[in-house]
């Protein structure tokens, strides 16, 4: 996002900013109450038993809050948090060292644990369900399996695919938690805490306006406050309400449902050049040019979630919404009809 300069405005207070909107308690991460109920009673039953956290698994599309909340994890128990990701780990050894180095009760955070190596998840289950691992060294005739036993720790997966996660892998997780896009008045709530760090002067109905088109996501929202207190900066005196923040959201062209210029692309190219579908995923992606797993983990599931588009076994079907939000007439289908 192109971010103009202001003699005022130093880069330190920038990457200030970004830190200091990440909720680092319970308290004030708002929404997906049914997940952190779980996680705030898990909390309190393992300070209670004077335990360890069973394994959590977080699931769902990017920017709800899963590394947000896989902190705030650590917080409450008062343990370290080691962060990894899935492709990170490339070979057992890499594992190895990250395991052998936890105490008991540490949060071992695996971002995107759906692109682990299979054959590292095979090391992990005895790891997860016994604290134990088995590695073989050597190879050929003279390969054995040593053990190490490791201190009790909890796993904290994050995935944005959760279809994508082996059985095994997953039924080892104590709690399985999937996060939802958040509704318009949760994100305003947010808008008005995070603009409260800023130290920025906004309307109720100026939050609203920027919740409305976040897409349901708490970065996208946080990223939308941050363009729209650049333009109310230059364009005006810095107050930010609803008619400037449609303006400065007009001006990098998200419409008044959130949809950015690739989600359009999607829709017009699924109802232009595919006849409304149905077609698959990786066609789609090819028409418009997108990686086909951004197109599933980003774009889809709000578009599905919105309505805009529908899943079927034959693939990607526009919906009567859709056609009218690139301007035409929904055709009328015999068993398509909503
Ligand atoms: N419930 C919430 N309340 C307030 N702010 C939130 C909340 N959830 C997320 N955020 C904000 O949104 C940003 C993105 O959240 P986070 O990094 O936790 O997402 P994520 O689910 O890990 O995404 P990814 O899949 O891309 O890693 C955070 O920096 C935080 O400021
Ligand atoms: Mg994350």
């Amino acid at each position: 996002m192109p971010e103009p300069s202001f003699p005022e405005s130093t880069s330190l207070e920038q990457s200030a900013d970004e830190a200091s909107l990440r909720p680092q308690e319970f308290e004030s991460f708002h929404g997906q109450t049914k997940t952190t109920e779980r996680l705030m009673l898990m909390v309190e039953a393992a300070r209670q038993r004077d335990d360890v956290l069973e394994h959590i698994l977080l699931s769902g599309p990017p920017g709800l809050g899963k590394t947000t909340l896989a902190n705030i994890l650590a917080q409450a128990v008062g343990s370290t948090l080691h962060t990894t990701s899935g492709p990170q780990i490339e070979k057992a050894g890499d594992l190895a060292g990250i395991l052998t180095n936890l105490q008991k009760g540490d949060l071992l955070f695996i971002d995107e644990i759906h692109r682990l190596h299979p054959a590292i998840e095979e090391y992990l289950y005895p790891a997860m369900e016994d604290y134990r691992l088995d590695i073989i060294i050597d190879s050929g005739p003279s390969a054995r399996s040593i053990q190490l036993n490791l201190p009790k720790f909890t796993l904290v997966g994050a995935t944005t695919r959760a279809g994508m996660l082996t059985s095994p892998l997953r039924s080892r997780f104590g709690l399985i938690n999937r996060l939802d896009y958040y509704p318009v008045d949760e994100l305003s709530v947010i808008i008005t805490r995070s603009a409260a760090l800023l130290q920025l002067d906004i309307t109720a109905d100026g939050a609203d306006a920027i919740a409305s088109r976040s897409r349901g996501t708490p970065r996208i929202a946080n990223n939308l406050l941050r363009w729209v207190r650049d333009f109310a900066q230059v364009k005006s005196d810095g107050h930010i309400n609803a008619s400037i923040a449609k303006a400065a959201l007009a001006m990098i062209e998200i419409d008044d449902d959130g949809l950015d210029e690739m989600d359009l692309r999607i829709l017009e190219s699924l109802i232009y050049k595919f006849q409304g579908g149905p077609v698959g995923v990786s066609s789609l992606a090819v028409a418009i040019g997108e990686d086909p797993s951004t197109v599933e983990e980003v774009h889809e599931p709000f578009l599905i979630m919105q309505g805009f588009i529908k899943r079927t076994p034959r693939g990607r079907v526009a919906m009567p919404i859709a056609y009218t939000k690139v301007g035409m007439t929904p055709p009328q289908k015999e068993g398509e009809s909503p």
